[in-house]
């Protein structure tokens, strides 16, 4: 049967792109089925993201939208089961941490069709992260795992799992990164596509951009407000451009906290495509984020991150890569911000298998487990 291969919410689409091509440039080519759960759903957060990578149309899409945990990850195993059962793939391949990961697994295991999970190991030791708990327990049932940096399997064997099911292949999203720098969308075009001057940025001699969605970051209006106003210190300094995710969107405007954010010195952008993104941070001073993803594609680009939380599970990025843990403190996000802009701010180097081959690695190996017998 065909590698089941399942995505869910943004940060999946790029890192099964180059997945889906690794399995089809393989010799043999390993037959593939894209399923997509719906988890997200909206142009901005979904369907212009496939366009930009050159995604295949999903041959399934499970349509499961927005919902809490229990409702979001309860929907996609009703439906997936279904789908698993019609298609009797020879495994089921997910990536990363969102809900439709674990939902996905939790039917795949049940019915004892083998689990291959990339972007294996990561632990933040957070537990009050719902990334945390899938993580955890997609790596605990789990038949093969592929971790992006070396110190996922010393967390991986701390939880018990045997080092034979475990591979280090490196990183799948820097893999569309380095496929796709060259055609990224110049940050003066993004800027002026959505009606602001480039020249502002110029003349200030750069800009910072910002993303923020982390539940822990912005579903609690004291803590959303204290954010804005230190990015608002910020902006001051720099201008920003801060591209907002659905979530803060909300929040921002469910807890009245418009005003503090200074539109003169900040641009408000949707959701933007890879292109943009990849654009906007490859031009960019520095970058304010709680994003996992930005953490590892500023260190793959050499720009300097703050990382708005208390811990990283990308450890590598702030030990050899651009990435400082700033938290949610004022003084630490000023001082990592000011260091930035005296010319001081980190350079790093790019990690080890991060080289824009991590899906064929992936593939090779996949070959020749799913040749053995897999599991
Ligand atoms: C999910 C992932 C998170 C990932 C993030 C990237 C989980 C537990 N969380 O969080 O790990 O970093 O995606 O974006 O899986 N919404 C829209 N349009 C959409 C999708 C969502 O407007 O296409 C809005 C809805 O109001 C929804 C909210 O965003 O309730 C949150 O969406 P959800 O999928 O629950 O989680 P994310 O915060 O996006």
């Amino acid at each position: 049967g065909p590698v089941m291969c399942v995505v869910g919410a943004r940060p999946n689409f790029m890192k099964m792109a180059p997945i889906l091509r690794a399995l089809a440039t393989h010799q043999p080519p390993l037959p593939a089925l894209l399923v997509h759960t719906g988890q997200h759903y909206d142009q901005g957060m979904s369907h212009q993201l496939f366009d930009d990578l050159g995604l295949p149309r999903p041959d399934l899409n499970l349509e499961v939208g927005s919902g809490s945990h229990a409702v979001q990850t309860a929907e996609v195993m009703k439906r997936f089961e279904p789908a698993l059962d019609a298609h009797q793939p020879s495994c089921v391949l997910v990536v990363g941490d969102v809900n439709s990961t674990l939902a996905c697994t939790l039917v795949a295991v049940k019915k004892s069709v083998p689990v291959v999970h990339v972007e294996a190991g990561l632990r933040s030791w957070d537990r009050k992260m719902p990334e945390e708990i899938n993580r955890v327990l997609t790596d605990q049932v789990a038949d093969r795992l592929y971790t992006t940096e070396r110190s996922a399997l010393d967390n991986l064997l701390r939880e018990g799992i045997d080092e034979a099911r475990v591979c280090f292949a490196g990183n799948v999203m820097i893999d569309s990164l380095v496929a796709n720098k060259p055609k990224a969308r110049p940050a003066a075009e993004t800027l002026q596509a959505h009606g602001f001057d480039p020249s502002l940025v110029r003349q200030a001699g750069g800009y910072g951009v910002v993303t923020l969605h982390r539940p822990s970051n912005v579903d609690d209006a004291d803590t959303l407000r204290a954010l804005l106003s230190v990015l608002g210190e910020v902006a001051a300094q720099l201008p920003l451009v801060f591209a907002l995710h659905p979530r803060t969107r909300n929040n921002i405007e469910r807890f009245g906290l418009a005003g503090l954010i200074d539109t003169q010195r900040t641009a408000l952008l949707p959701p933007q495509g890879y292109l943009e993104m990849l654009g906007l941070m490859r031009d960019a001073t520095l970058v304010l984020t709680d994003s996992g993803g930005l953490q590892e594609e500023t260190t793959a680009l050499g720009v300097p991150c703050l990382t708005l939380r208390e811990n990283t599970e990308r450890p590598i990025t702030a030990e050899q890569g651009t990435n400082t843990l700033v938290g949610r403190d004022r003084n630490a996000i000023l001082a990592g911000a000011a260091e930035i802009l005296r010319g001081d701010g980190k350079r790093g180097r790019v990690p080890e298998f991060w080289d824009g081959h991590a899906a064929d690695r992936i593939a090779a190996d996949l070959h020749r487990w799913l040749l053995a017998g897999a599991p």
